[in-house]
């Protein structure tokens, strides 16, 4: 049966380049997308970029640019980085257009029909970087607990939703609901927050200062862009979208999973609409030393440097596996190289060339399974792999991969086919369980490497087809030359 698959990324801020994080992210939710589609569910996947905050204006200023060209400039870094990383997003959504802000007013003003949006004064602490206020719990020495810099106390006339009348229902939601944040960690941190303090209305209007969703009969004030952000998941599905929502996966980092995973869901419940169906909260990409990325540390890594220096097959590889899922990473350049010569070259590349090189040399290049036996079969490397990924476990999925790969290379080296020559039917009995073998893993792997997929295939002749509808013995292969898909890199 095919269902439904809409994963969402965070949409970046667009104020300064794309950095490791947002590479990761999208790298992540790519792999989720390609596995689905691969799994036949008709997907649907989103990424884009958050525009209307109130700190573009001040990146515009200091970049002595005005605001709109400085953030249509910005947004082609993210997308060249999207498109680097081979990135297979159907949409990427701009909050800056009409469609966006089109949907805003629509469900501003149902939340205001209903009651559930008010205008008041607010006062607080708020920090300028996170745009947002913090209560003493949240931030009790005054300090932002993301930007670890003083919040200043703001006093704000606007709009409010109240936010306050969904403490119980959000409580007993997520109760009823224990994955609807992964991993459970994640779940457990909302949850207990949640039985800790009682929830605020939340401001969402700010003065307007000429950027900004407009709220609706109130043009002295735009949305609080957190408030507008959090709809581009919905905004962004047209007429013939809309059967896509509720979405079923948001990916997302730890820094903004309250909004996700608690503010986000009080919002469509008020709106009447159907809530997302999971939050995947990813870990954070650190640097090498294990500290925050940071300019001032100088210890980060340019994502765009290293699909300039990398092939990005491996890139993908690197964070995707190297990283556990749910769990914060540090980056190493050297750890990338490393992978890229051991388990991408001499396990992945080496399988796929020594049998086929071997196989042109002493047989026929057409490779047909009559009568022969199946030694290899990876269906339960299948299964594995969609246990890991129903579970956000991607690095386990590619896991389970690699002990195919590895059953491979064991099968070659203990059958020793060069030395089957004079015995062409055992010959053949060993060279097409390995070619199948390396099909299946071709298959298997798309999803996280799709150019390698496409290279292992293509010098077994055959195309790209479902994994349960490549069946052993049926498949007939016409083998070319390989070109290495790893060629070492020197250290
Ligand atoms: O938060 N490692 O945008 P953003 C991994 N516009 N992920 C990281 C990371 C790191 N070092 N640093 C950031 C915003 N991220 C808002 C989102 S969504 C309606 C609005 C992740 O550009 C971060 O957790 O600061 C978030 O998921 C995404 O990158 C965009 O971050």
């Amino acid at each position: 049966m095919t269902s439904k698959f809409y994963v969402t990324t965070a949409i970046d801020y667009p104020n300064g380049a794309p950095h490791m994080g947002h590479a990761y992210e999208k790298i992540v939710a790519d792999a989720y997308a390609r596995w689905n589609r691969f799994l036949g569910n008709e997907t649907h996947f989103l990424t884009g970029t958050d525009e209307n905050g109130q700190k573009l204006i001040e990146s515009a200023k200091a970049a002595g640019e005005e605001t709109a060209p400085f953030v249509d400039k910005q947004v082609l870094k993210f997308k060249e980085l999207i498109s680097k990383l081979n990135i297979s997003n159907d949409d990427f959504i701009r909050t800056t257009e009409k469609r966006h802000a089109d949907v805003c007013t629509d469900l501003w003003n149902t939340l205001s029909n209903g009651g559930e949006i008010y205008p008041g004064k607010y006062s607080g602490k708020y920090c300028l970087a996170c745009e947002s206020f913090y209560t003493d719990l949240q931030a009790p020495e005054g300090i932002c607990p993301e930007h670890h810099k003083p919040l200043t106390l703001k006093e704000e006339e606007g709009y409010f939703f109240k936010l306050s009348n969904y403490h119980t229902w959000m409580v007993d939601y997520l109760k009823a609901n224990p994955d609807f944040v992964v991993p459970k960690s994640k779940y457990n941190e909302i949850l207990s927050r949640l039985e800790g303090e009682s929830l605020r209305d939340l401001a969402i209007s700010r003065p307007n200062q000429g950027w900004g969703v407009p709220v609706p009969n109130d043009d002295k004030f735009v949305m609080y862009t957190w408030f507008d952000a959090l709809i581009n998941y919905y905004s962004a599905l047209n007429d013939d979208q809309k059967k896509f929502w509720p979405a079923s996966m948001h990916v997302i980092g730890k820094d903004i999973l309250w909004f996700h995973a608690v503010i986000w869901p009080c919002m469509l419940k008020a709106a009447g609409l159907p809530l997302p169906k999971q939050v995947y909260v990813h870990g954070m990409i650190l640097a090498e030393d294990g500290k925050k990325m940071s300019k001032s540390l100088g210890n980060g890594v340019d994502p765009m440097d290293m699909v300039a220096k990398y092939p990005v097959e491996s890139f993908r590889y690197y964070l995707l596996r190297a990283i556990s899922a749910g769990s914060d990473g540090a980056f190493s350049e050297k750890e990338l190289v490393q992978k890229h010569n051991s388990e991408l070259g001499n396990d992945l590349g080496n399988a796929i060339m020594r049998v086929v090189k071997l196989s042109l040399k002493i047989i026929d290049p057409k490779v047909d399974g009559v009568d022969v036996p199946e030694e290899l079969n990876f269906k339960d490397t299948f299964t594995r792999m969609k246990t890991a990924m129903e579970a956000c476990e991607h690095n386990k999925a590619l896991d389970a991969l690699w002990e195919s790969v590895n059953k491979v290379n064991q099968y070659v080296n203990e059958k020793e086919p060069w030395r089957l020559k004079e015995d062409p039917q055992a010959l053949k009995v060993v060279v097409y369980n390995c070619l199948f073998g390396i099909n299946q893993v071709a298959l298997l792997i798309s999803a996280f490497m799709p150019e390698t997929a496409a290279g292992l295939l293509g010098p077994l002749g055959v195309g790209f087809t479902k994994f349960e509808e490549t069946k052993f013995g049926e498949v007939v292969y016409n083998l070319t030359n390989p070109e290495p898909l790893f060629p070492k890199i020197e250290n």
